[in-house]
């Protein structure tokens, strides 16, 4: 780090700078990921500034409603949807976007499409192993970006002084085998008998110590939590939800990519979960992932005690 006694980086590695490095090294890119990404990140810092100010009765409130001045209001997952879907259209690097928030594919009209034909949902229907890129952010006391580009995974911290994304977390691995689980407990009595063979393992292990519990219910947060110290993440499938609950193209796919490249595993208990075949846009999946050798005995619970 170079810096000139005022406390400021003169050489930071900002997200921008670190894609078009790794750009270079690739003599035939277009420039579409980092034009991507800059879309990606406008919206990010967007966001960051309205969760900071989102007062009560501003941003909690009900969508569609209005505020004091007769503008409507919009709740934070509609403003967010809004920003990402406006910024990634006009950055002219997608075909079509798959939002929670929306039934149907969003198709961006583009002008290679005119002359080939727009892209439809069937394009968007492939498993996670046709990933190149994933990541994540996280609005916490300050601001992440979790990314990989297919060789490794960086995190980057929002300095809201020069509203930059810097590289602060480099190459980052998951460890090998983990201390904590992070399941909802509470829907124990809805468990399969390999997940609960498998907690009953980690709370009451035959040798050594039991593991901890660590669940926040955001799966951002719990996964970034076992991507950084390690353990395992599960949503499973229950017998009140047998598909599970999370979605796999936007939800599962994503963060299993990221677990993957960070040296982790991702499963749905019987394959790797970026080896299914979507059959439509919001399908759900059981999801387990994090360090290798904890979902390796998760798997294991599953071939003993599995269908
Ligand atoms: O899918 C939305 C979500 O909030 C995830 O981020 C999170 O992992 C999960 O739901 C929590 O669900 P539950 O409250 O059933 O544990």
């Amino acid at each position: 780090m170079s810096s000139t006694g005022s406390g400021i980086d003169t050489d930071c590695m900002t997200m921008a700078r670190f894609l078009l490095s790794e750009q270079r090294k690739h003599p035939h890119a277009t420039g579409d990921l980092t034009q991507l990404m800059n879309a990606v990140l406008t919206a990010v810092k967007a966001i960051t500034s309205a969760v900071r100010k989102a007062g009560i009765a501003r941003l909690y409130g009900i969508s569609g409603s209005t505020n004091i001045q007769g503008e409507e209001v919009k709740k934070l997952d509609v403003l967010a949807n809004d920003l990402f879907i406006n910024m990634i259209r006009s950055s002219f690097t997608t075909c079509l976007m798959v939002s929670e928030e929306n039934d149907n594919v969003i198709e961006v009209e583009t002008e290679k499409q005119t002359s080939e034909g727009s892209a439809t949902v069937k394009d968007a229907l492939q498993p996670g192993h046709q990933i190149i890129a994933a990541g994540y952010a996280l609005y916490g006391s300050a601001t992440m970006v979790v990314l990989s580009i297919g060789n490794g995974v960086n995190g980057f911290m929002l300095d809201p002084a020069i509203g930059e994304f810097i590289l602060t977390d480099k190459n980052m691995r998951i460890k090998p085998r983990g201390k904590i689980y992070s399941i909802n407990e509470g829907y124990e009595k809805y468990w399969f008998e390999p997940v609960a063979q498998y907690i009953k393992s980690k709370k009451h292990p035959e040798s050594g110590k039991p593991y901890g519990a660590r669940y926040i219910g955001s799966m951002v947060a719990d996964v970034h939590r076992t991507l950084k110290y390690g353990g395992i993440f599960a949503y499973p499938a229950t017998k009140e939800a047998p598909k599970g609950k999370l979605r796999l193209m936007y939800e599962c796919n994503p963060m299993a990519f990221i677990i993957e490249q960070a040296g982790g595993m991702a499963t749905n208990g019987y394959i790797n979960i970026l080896d299914v075949v979507p059959e439509n846009i919001h399908q759900r999946s059981p999801i387990f992932m994090g360090s290798k050798e904890d979902v390796q005995d998760l798997i294991e619970c599953f071939k003993k005690y599995g269908e």
